[in-house]
């Protein structure tokens, strides 16, 4: 082949080599112009969606701010046990714009947090999670864990009272696996003490899930693009009911953004430790339990759960269970009907869900004792009871319906 003749599998949508210019001479070869304009500016939206299709934009904004804020400090964290509590006061006292660094970064972790529940709750309320979505739904689960997972690593970091006692939890919960639970708590902690193998390791594992999370992001996005989003009535819809995301959906997820950043702005300037725990102000201290050991709010639930079942074990596979559970969700669910717009005995059902989620957070926070205790069992029956009992019996029916 000579020099300027070109492979005979160029894409159709690709510019001429006439059209000019460096950029069109790249995608002719490689069609990263032509493929971003088909998937990011052409691609055709459904006209109907509301805000709550904002919130994948505002956790992809969200993940980049976690990234770049994140590089920052640990440029100048320190990862070992007598170190790492100093350091992150270095940061917020003595290193220039430090304060906002942090501020930015534990302000982005409560409402990356939050932005997720919506997101979840949004595909569980439409029925995103249907046929053909199925790997996109899988792939957010899988986001999920990878998350949380990356946000107890993170939480340790600073190495406060709760940093501590918090790692103290999850450990001995994890060592009430049987048989292999020793096992698992030796690889997780490093050694007999919690301290420097540790927090080496819960570093990494930070850092690295960080990067993983992205990877998986342009996974959840590429599926996103093949089966084309869902909509707030389920039903596909006519390419006449469509309009290009450009620039139709960038300015709708532009001022999505606006909004969602004054919040964040208001919570990381004027209120940064509204959402942290004070106790994690005071160093590491293996000979002081503080009175109440409790995580971020966003795993109270989880928390609730582990703690109104009787056994360690018992309280960890119901913990485990309850997002496991959101794996099984497009099978449980046969119903042709998608939205939950016209499901009204399932819409009951999931405000329901929600309370009940609400519920085993608040049991997380006051400890599961007495009242508690009895709520927060009522409240894990229900949450399990929705999916196992109420959502596949709701799918019976209307299935039976749409035969008649
Ligand atoms: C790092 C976390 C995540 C990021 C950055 C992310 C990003 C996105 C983006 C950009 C979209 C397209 C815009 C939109 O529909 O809002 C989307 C759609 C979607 N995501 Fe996620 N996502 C994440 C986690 C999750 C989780 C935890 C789930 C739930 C299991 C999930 C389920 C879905 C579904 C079902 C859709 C399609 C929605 C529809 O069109 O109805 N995602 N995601």
């Amino acid at each position: 082949m000579s020099g300027s003749s070109l492979p005979e599998n160029i894409p159709p949508h690709a510019p001429s080599e006439r059209s000019g210019g460096i950029l069109s001479w790249i995608d002719r070869r490689l069609p990263v112009i032509s493929g971003f304009r088909q998937e990011y500016i052409d691609f055709r939206m459904p006209r109907n969606l509301n805000a709550l299709w904002n919130f994948g934009a505002i956790l992809t904004a969200v993940l980049v701010l976690m990234l770049a804020t994140g590089i920052f400090l640990a440029m100048n964290y320190t990862p070992t046990s007598a170190g790492a509590f100093m350091s992150v006061e270095m940061i917020e006292r003595q290193l220039p714009g430090g304060w906002m660094l942090r501020a930015m970064h534990m302000t982005g972790a409560s409402l990356f947090m939050a932005a997720l529940y919506i997101h979840l709750f949004r595909g569980l309320y439409y029925g995103s999670y249907k046929q053909p979505r199925e790997i996109l739904w899988l792939t957010g689960l899988g986001l999920l864990l990878m998350v949380m997972v990356t946000a107890f690593a993170g939480y340790v970091l600073p190495w406060g009272q709760m940093s501590y006692w918090g790692a103290d939890v999850a450990g001995k919960a994890v060592g009430a696996v049987p048989v292999i639970g020793a096992t698992l708590e030796h690889i997780m902690e490093g050694s007999d003490q919690l301290g420097d193998i540790f927090i080496h390791r819960f570093f990494v594992l930070h850092f690295l899930m960080a990067f993983a999370i992205v990877a998986v992001v342009a996974f959840h996005v590429a599926a996103l693009h093949v089966s084309g989003p869902n909509n707030p009535d389920g039903k596909p819809v006519p390419e006449r009911q469509t309009v290009p995301f450009h620039p139709y959906y960038t300015t709708k997820d532009l001022t999505g953004l606006v909004l969602f950043a004054l919040v964040f702005v208001a919570l990381a300037f004027l209120w940064p430790d509204l959402l942290s725990e004070p106790e994690n102000y005071r160093p590491a201290n293996p000979m002081h339990t503080p009175a109440d050991i409790e995580p971020e709010w966003y795993f109270l639930p989880f928390y609730g759960l582990l703690q109104s079942v009787p056994s360690k074990f018992g309280g960890l596979l119901a913990a485990a269970g309850s997002i496991l559970i959101l794996f099984a969700v497009p099978w449980l669910d046969r119903s042709p009907v998608r939205s939950a717009r016209f499901r009204p005995a399932c819409r009951m059902g999931m405000v329901g869900l929600v309370i009940s989620f609400v519920l085993m957070g608040l049991v997380g926070r006051h400890h599961a004792e007495g009242g508690w205790m009895i709520a927060g069992r009522i409240a894990a029956l229900y949450y399990f009871g929705y999916f196992l009992v109420l959502l596949p019996l709701c799918a019976r029916r209307e299935r039976q319906q749409s035969d008649a």
